[in-house]
């Protein structure tokens, strides 16, 4: 068993989960998995050795976190920036992610009874085929498990991904799917590669660096950082522990800001009905104009939604062919 390890936890371990689980635990926790290098030179082991050492710490904060009841985990696997690294580097990853991928695949009866949902986030054109197939075959077989989310960002930049979903958008206009007053802050989101999904409630960067290097900057605003000095390999349940009590002290001002920023966004979809509504019927717009104009502009976006899932679907499905 390669994805889902199993450990025994010593009794301090327990009790601490236990004392941590009275207080409200993150329901999605996002990671940054840095130091893969810097942890491979300390042991005088090649680059390689230390990104296969950091697999295997994903592996295990997935137990940590099953055992923890936190359902949902976004892992940082490799940037966009990341394709700039030397090949040999770049072309040992991608070896890593065939072969864990396939792995992962033996696993799938495994991951069908904990009902474990593999998606990926980025850009998957831009990984070499060989890797596209794994991704394509892993998202499909793992696509109606839903009590458990896996989460792993491959040829990813928050900025490349808001650029697509705007591409997007441009194109549902000029194809009459969407009208420019439908785009919105909402609507747009809805376009990122992590539709559907929650906002990191935690969002952990191991290494010491205190930046987010374009991971999920669109996701992570109203989300709780917590920076660690630990390399990931030497990453322990402890720091785990710490960074939910981090989170534990700061949930009362984060679920604050968080459901300030709904309201506001809620009150800018209604106006922008308004708005349309005015500039069509000026002084004479009716409630009932608003509410034609909610319901027409509803049905819209949801069939250019739609149509936008079964596209992405399609492009994996050809790939799988
Ligand atoms: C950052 O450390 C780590 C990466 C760029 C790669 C992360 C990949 C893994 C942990 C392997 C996961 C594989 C699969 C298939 C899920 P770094 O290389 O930037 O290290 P440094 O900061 O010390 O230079
Ligand atoms: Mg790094």
């Amino acid at each position: 068993m390669t994805w889902l390890v199993e450990k025994n936890r010593s009794w301090a371990e327990w009790a601490v989960a236990r004392i941590l689980g009275v207080g409200p635990v993150p329901r999605h926790l996002a990671v940054i998995m840095d130091g893969n290098r810097r942890y491979a030179r300390k042991e005088h082991q090649d680059i390689l050795t230390g990104h296969t050492r950091g697999f295997h710490k994903l592996t295990e904060v997935l137990s940590w976190c099953r055992d923890l009841g936190i359902n949902e985990v976004t892992a940082y696997v490799f940037s966009i920036e990341n394709f700039k690294r030397p090949k040999q580097e770049v072309d040992g990853l991608m070896d890593l992610a065939v072969e864990k991928f396939a792995e992962l695949l033996e696993e799938k009866d495994k991951l069908a009874k904990h009902g474990v949902r593999i998606r990926v986030l980025g850009n998957v054109t831009l990984l070499p085929e060989r890797v596209q197939r794994w991704v394509a075959e892993a998202v499909l077989t793992t696509k109606d498990n839903d009590k458990c989310f896996l989460n792993l960002a491959l040829a990813y930049t928050s900025r490349e991904e808001i650029g697509t979903a705007m591409g997007e958008l441009c194109r549902g206009v000029s194809e009459g799917q969407l009208q420019a007053s439908d785009i919105s802050e909402e609507l747009l989101e809805k376009c990122l590669y992590t539709r559907g999904m929650r906002d990191p409630d935690l969002l952990i960067r191991t290494s010491g660096e205190v930046r987010l290097s374009d991971f999920l900057l669109w996701q992570s605003g109203f989300s709780c950082l917590f920076f660690a000095k630990v390399l990931w390999p030497e990453l322990t349940i402890w720091h785990l522990f710490g960074a939910i009590f981090y989170y534990q002290r700061h949930y009362h001002t984060l679920t604050e800001a968080r459901r300030e920023s709904l309201n506001v966004r809620q009150c800018m979809v209604e106006e922008s009905d308004i708005d349309v509504c005015h500039a069509k019927f000026g002084e004479k717009v009716t409630a009932e104009h608003i509410a034609a104009q909610t319901s027409s502009r509803t049905e819209r976006i949801d069939a250019f939604l739609q149509d936008l899932s079964e596209r992405r679907i399609n492009y994996l499905k050809e790939i799988c062919k």
